[in-house]
């Protein structure tokens, strides 16, 4: 029997070291636990918010003209695109000139580069300045051919007839040919000689007198 007595201190210390180690233990499995919850938690998520976020990046990098070549971009925060012709491209006996304007289009997913959008008519008298319209027909939305015949533009849907300063020149029309902002520049930059045209281009509400954006 006396020899269980010196046994008796080691047994109170093996009973005694996982009363004193558990909660030490104990609240690394949590902070373990804890962390690996947060990473399963938070990464899914951040990667799941940027893919839905991206569309919206990619439609604000279009939207200020972003490029990712290198080039200048074709278009401008204040919304000029530069078309895909110069200056000399433009008669100088006035006669119009039929341009497609391209843009970057972009729907919930997609985004298309450089794609027709639109077209105006651009013109220039000698070394005047070049002015645009927007094709739309302002009546209903057809599109405004120019007759050179009659030297006049002329749409056939439903007869407008605009001069070629772009006034109307019957009853039929609402409202003048939409005149859009021009910017002569060279490689993007503001130029009055430079031989880029940009145009501001944009749409405008039919059968109506005011000339509203759209
Ligand atoms: S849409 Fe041009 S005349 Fe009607």
């Amino acid at each position: 029997m006396t020899s269980t007595s010196p046994e008796t201190p080691n047994h109170a210390s093996v009973h005694l070291r996982p009363a004193v180690e558990t909660p030490r233990r104990s609240m690394l499995v949590h902070l373990f636990t804890a962390a690996l919850s947060f990473l399963i938690v938070a990464v899914p998520s951040t990667l799941s918010g940027l893919f839905f976020l991206d569309p919206i990046l990619r439609k604000r990098k279009a939207a200020s003209g972003g490029s990712t070549d290198g080039e200048v971009p074709k278009k401008d925060e204040a919304g000029f695109i530069r078309l895909d012709v110069t200056k000399d491209a433009v008669p100088e006996d006035g006669t119009p000139l039929s341009v497609t304007v391209n843009d970057d289009l972009i729907d919930a997913w997609n985004m298309f580069r450089d794609v027709p959008v639109g077209s105006v008519w651009l013109r220039k008298v000698g070394a005047g300045p070049i002015i645009a319209f927007n094709s739309v027909c302002p009546h209903l939305g057809c599109s405004v051919d120019y007759i050179h015949a009659e030297n006049h533009f002329f749409c056939p849907c439903h007869t407008s007839a605009f001069a070629l300063d772009g006034k109307k020149t019957n009853e039929i029309p609402p409202r003048d040919m939409d005149a859009l902002d021009v910017s002569m520049r060279t490689n993007g930059k503001e130029d009055a000689n430079g031989s880029e045209i940009w145009v501001k281009f944009q749409n405008f509400q039919r059968a109506t007198s005011d000339k509203i954006v759209i």
